[in-house]
């Protein structure tokens, strides 16, 4: 099955005091995705923004909001999310009792439902859950920080991944998220993701539309 490839940039790495400017760069640059960090100092030892943020940033942006949630309990806040504008929320499988049901309560209103796995988490955690997802999010670095260095056994993780996928559920989608540099696409490509994550890589390297472009050409998609 071929699939498009996708770069959601991390906005963690953007400049936090004109976030309606690069909103709208990313946009004129050909970006469709764009990642938010959220993180609670509980889960992950940073704080960073939540739905106020991302609700006054929706009225205007038409990028696809691909919200990250690095907050323990997320169940408590997944009406506020949808109702901030989140076109997909992640949860992480670490952070809720259970899963299961959180997963359904993200499809029942009526965004598109992603999980999360830290590094060290094994597949197995979400194995039976990939049938009723729409992406499965590997964590390549601890999260909590951008700029990290990329952990290499997130590639054997990711081609098992990609063999489950296969065979339960071939539309789903495979996010990759911490260190992705053009350098790493095209393995991570190879391995099966299909979107990737990218902060410090991205936003440090003006003008957005070439740098997309030179991520589009690492994953052979231009
Ligand atoms: C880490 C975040 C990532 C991170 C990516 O906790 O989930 O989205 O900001 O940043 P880079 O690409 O710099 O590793
Ligand atoms: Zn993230």
């Amino acid at each position: 099955m071929q699939r498009e490839f996708i770069l959601s940039p991390s906005l963690l790495s953007c400049d936090f005091g004109r976030m309606t400017e690069e909103l709208n760069a990313l946009e004129e640059a050909g970006l469709k995705w764009v990642h938010w960090d959220v993180m609670d100092g509980r889960f992950v030892p940073n704080i960073t923004l939540g739905q106020p943020i991302i609700k006054a940033l929706r009225k205007n942006s038409n990028l696809f909001f691909d919200v990250h949630l690095m907050i323990e309990e997320p169940e408590r806040y997944l009406a506020d999310f949808v109702d901030a504008g989140a076109d997909l929320i992640c949860v992480h499988a670490e952070t809720t009792r259970h899963l299961e049901r959180t997963v359904s309560e993200i499809r029942r209103l009526g965004a598109k439902c992603a999980v999360a796995l830290n590094p060290a988490t094994s597949l197995f955690d979400v194995e039976y859950l990939i049938p009723q997802l729409d992406m499965v999010l590997l964590m390549s670095v601890n999260p909590g920080f951008g700029g990290q260095k990329f952990i290499p056994f997130t590639m054997d993780k990711l081609s098992e991944l990609s063999a489950l996928r296969n065979d339960w559920n071939p539309e789903m989608l495979i996010q990759v998220d911490g260190g992705c540099t053009p350098e790493n696409t095209p393995d991570l490509v190879a391995a099966g993701a299909d979107v990737l994550v990218s902060g410090s890589a991205f936003f440090k390297h003006p003008p957005y539309k070439e740098r997309h472009e030179t991520f589009l050409k690492a994953a052979g998609a231009l």
